[in-house]
């Protein structure tokens, strides 16, 4: 793992769109794994800012996000479809056929789990994937468990998780508890992983990643760790540096 330390949010924000536009310069036509939660956000500003001047082009890019609350519709505006049509996609020059979402809104959820991870092999598979960390370690919406899905799956959704996205939601209780989500073989499958992990409230979090030295389900990140090609990028209110 290449472990990258920024001062703070918004350098970790600006690192993590340049090493995107170096991954974009190689390959136009890349294959990006989306992630959404609090901490791309900066990121997605960022490459909005550099779409905008013409350093980035997103004409050829398909993406492909980790996962979707079950039940909502993609215009529910807590939705995983919501947040990246209002916070990316709107504001950039990508192809809406070209963006992807697992439906969490569909009658056959098994079908569409397999669906996904099938439409991603016949794309190419991921080129580079942007992720983040749950507070309790979940990747995606892997939460802690003894077993860890290889493919998309429906996953129910832990206490913690529920609590932690609470926020983006008016109330606790409309939270789904449960989502559609890759697992943890179908992030790793990806040819890059960019780890983002930044701000006080992952610093326990933080300091179990980095002081592993085994894999469990019972911490899906660790799972990261086996990847050839994990970038981590982290800033120093996680790393207790602050
Ligand atoms: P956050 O969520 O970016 O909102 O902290 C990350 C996650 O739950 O994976």
């Amino acid at each position: 793992m290449k472990v990258i330390i920024a001062e703070d949010y918004d350098e970790l924000s600006k690192i993590a769109a340049q090493l995107i536009k170096e991954e974009l310069d190689v390959k136009p036509a890349l294959n990006l794994g989306l992630a959404t939660g609090g901490t791309p956000l900066g990121t997605y500003k960022e490459l909005i800012r550099l779409n905008k001047e013409g350093e980035i082009d997103f004409s050829q890019v398909k993406t492909f996000n980790l996962d979707e609350y079950v039940g909502l519709d993609s215009k529910h505006p807590s939705s995983y479809s919501y947040y990246m049509e209002s916070i990316l996609f709107r504001h950039i020059n990508i192809k809406e056929e070209n963006t992807h979402i697992p439906k969490g809104n569909t009658k056959n959820l098994e079908e569409e789990c397999k669906a996904y991870d099938s439409y991603i092999e016949r794309a190419g598979g991921i080129d580079l994937q942007i992720l983040g960390i749950g507070s309790n370690g979940h990747i995606a919406f892997n939460e802690p468990a003894d077993q860890q899905s290889l493919g998309t799956t429906i996953v129910n959704l832990t206490p913690s998780t529920i609590k932690d996205n609470s926020r983006f939601f008016e109330r606790i209780e409309e939270v789904p508890t449960s989502a559609i989500s890759m697992g943890i073989g179908s992030i790793l499958k990806a040819r890059k992983l960019l780890l983002l992990i930044s701000g006080k409230s992952k610093r326990e979090i933080t300091k179990r990643l980095l002081e592993l030295d085994y894999v469990t389900g019972q911490l899906p990140a660790s799972f990261l760790l086996l990847h050839q090609d994990l970038t981590l990028i982290v800033d120093r209110d996680a790393l207790g540096e602050n």
